[in-house]
């Protein structure tokens, strides 16, 4: 906020003034993804020249004490960046101490962010960032739009955004909810629901791999692919997060949001054009409409639910807390593309590994039978497309060559792409960096739509309404399956 009044002359562009209120300052979020994204941008000289933060908790803290409590807690690595850089970065933050459900802080706020404004002699952008519990979505959303704040300047400058955190409801009937009255306060153009996930380089790839090359694309149907699996496994237990997982599990944390959308970018149609927002949406809401619900008659055979050894004696978990921290799903898609081809969708927290992944099965011969935890028992003679998408991120096949010498035996071979092997594409942007950049510039496209989030919800809503029919499987902290 180092500009003067006499400097500026007014400017409406896509990098034009920007104040960041981020709601929910103090939290594990803004520490670990949010204040590392906005360092890594402003280091990279992709955020307007004119840009604030403007902090906002119920915790009290002046200026400094929270420049250096956030210092301390952001996620970056040592030597990732020079101090200097932090330190002016840090420079740009503000705070407003407050309770989200009272006025007072709205009044407050207003004041603060026209201060910001007569400072730098324009109506500034304002992206609003709901990174607090979703109960507390409400509230803000109503404060927000009664103190007039989201409301843009009348001449031309100045756009207000809302940036809105998963879990985007937790069921179809609150998400329905959430989204009405979003609907009713702001216009679909400033509503941005962040899947970080969308936003992740390897992923994206995918649709990269999949509609420019066009060695797979002819084979990316049931005729040719004959499963699907989705993963997304992680070393890190529920440690200082255990309320909020208590309140939530596995499925509403990773499921009805990261697994779909991996889901729905590696089976989708190709959009007719893939440079535009909404066509891309709604290719991915349309593959999740198709999902087929998993029969009542068939849970046992369709689903699995676990917890790790340990979960309820984490803090802030209940000691009987029946909660998941693992799930797998076994599902369909109903179209003609995907018809009886299975896709298994997996997650849990304190596993063997971080790795997350989609394997794609090509037919061949399989000798043997698969089990419900997608293994073979034979063995099988497939091509498998690998997609890294973190740890690690590329993509890999396996194909077979034959053994050197007299008969036809073959043995399979790996061929491999990994994006730090290749100088020009090994760093990788951070998935909140891309989002923050698309949400300034107003691209939509990596972030979820209404009918994605329904879709998905309508999948999901009616296994969560089963969950307690299902044995619960302790596994062990480190398992490598359950
Ligand atoms: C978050 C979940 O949305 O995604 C976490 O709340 C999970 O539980 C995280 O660990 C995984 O994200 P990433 O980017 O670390 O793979």
């Amino acid at each position: 906020m180092a500009s003067t009044k006499s400097q500026i002359k007014k400017d409406t562009g896509p990098l034009a003034p920007t104040i960041f209120v981020i709601f929910g300052i103090t939290g594990d979020l803004a520490g670990s993804k949010l204040l590392p994204a906005l360092l890594g941008l402003y280091v990279k000289k992709e955020l307007p020249d004119r840009f604030a933060i403007v902090g906002v908790s119920r915790r009290h803290f002046s200026r400094e004490e929270l420049r250096e409590y956030l210092r301390d807690r952001m996620n970056i690595k040592h030597g990732q960046f020079f101090e200097e850089d932090i330190k002016h970065f840090l420079d740009h933050l503000s705070y407003e101490e407050g309770k989200f459900d009272s006025p007072n802080l709205y009044q407050s706020l207003a004041v603060h962010l026209k201060s910001i404004d007569d400072m730098w002699g324009q109506c500034s952008n304002k992206l609003f960032h709901l990174s607090i519990p979703p109960a507390l979505y409400e509230g803000i959303l109503l404060e927000l739009s009664a103190s007039k704040l989201t409301l843009p300047c009348s001449d031309g400058t100045g756009w207000t955004r809302v940036l809105i955190e998963k879990p985007f409801g937790n069921n179809t009937d609150t998400a329905r909810n959430l989204d009405k009255l979003l609907g009713k306060l702001f216009k679909e153009s400033q509503i941005f629901r962040i899947d970080h996930y969308l936003a992740k380089e390897a992923l994206q790839n995918i649709l990269a791999f999949r509609f420019s090359n066009s060695l797979f694309e002819p084979l990316w149907n049931r005729e040719h692919i004959e499963r699907i699996h989705i993963k997304l496994l992680e070393k890190e237990t529920a440690s200082e997060r255990g309320a909020f997982y208590d309140a939530t599990g596995a499925l509403r944390d990773v499921g009805q949001n990261h697994l779909l959308m991996m889901l729905a970018i590696i089976a989708m149609d190709k959009p007719a054009d893939t440079s535009q927002s909404d066509a891309m949406r709604r290719e991915r809401a349309r593959v999740l409409s198709k999902l087929i619900a998993i029969p009542k008659r068939s849970l046992v055979e369709n689903l699995i639910r676990g917890q790790y050894e340990g979960f309820r004696r984490e803090s802030g978990v209940d000691a009987n807390s029946l909660i998941e921290t693992y799930f797998r799903i076994t599902t369909k898609i109903n179209n003609r593309r995907w018809k009886g081809v299975p896709f298994y969708l997996e997650a849990g927290k304190a596993m063997a590994e971080d790795r997350v992944e989609i394997d794609v099965y090509f037919k061949g011969d399989t000798n043997g039978k698969i089990d419900r935890r997608n293994k073979i028992l034979g063995t099988s003679r497939q091509n498998i497309l690998t997609f890294r998408i973190q740890p690690d991120e590329g993509i890999k096949i396996r194909f077979f060559v034959k053994k050197p010498g007299p008969g036809m035996n073959t043995e399979s071979k790996i061929l491999k792409f990994h994006y730090a092997d290749s100088p020009s594409l090994a760093s990788l942007p951070e998935a909140y960096e891309r989002l923050i950049h698309d949400a300034i510039v107003g691209d939509q496209t990596l972030f979820a739509s209404t009918d994605e989030i329904m879709a998905s919800w309508k999948f999901i809503t009616p296994i969560l309404e089963n969950w307690s029919k299902l044995p619960l499987v302790i596994y062990a902290k480190g398992a490598t399956e359950v």
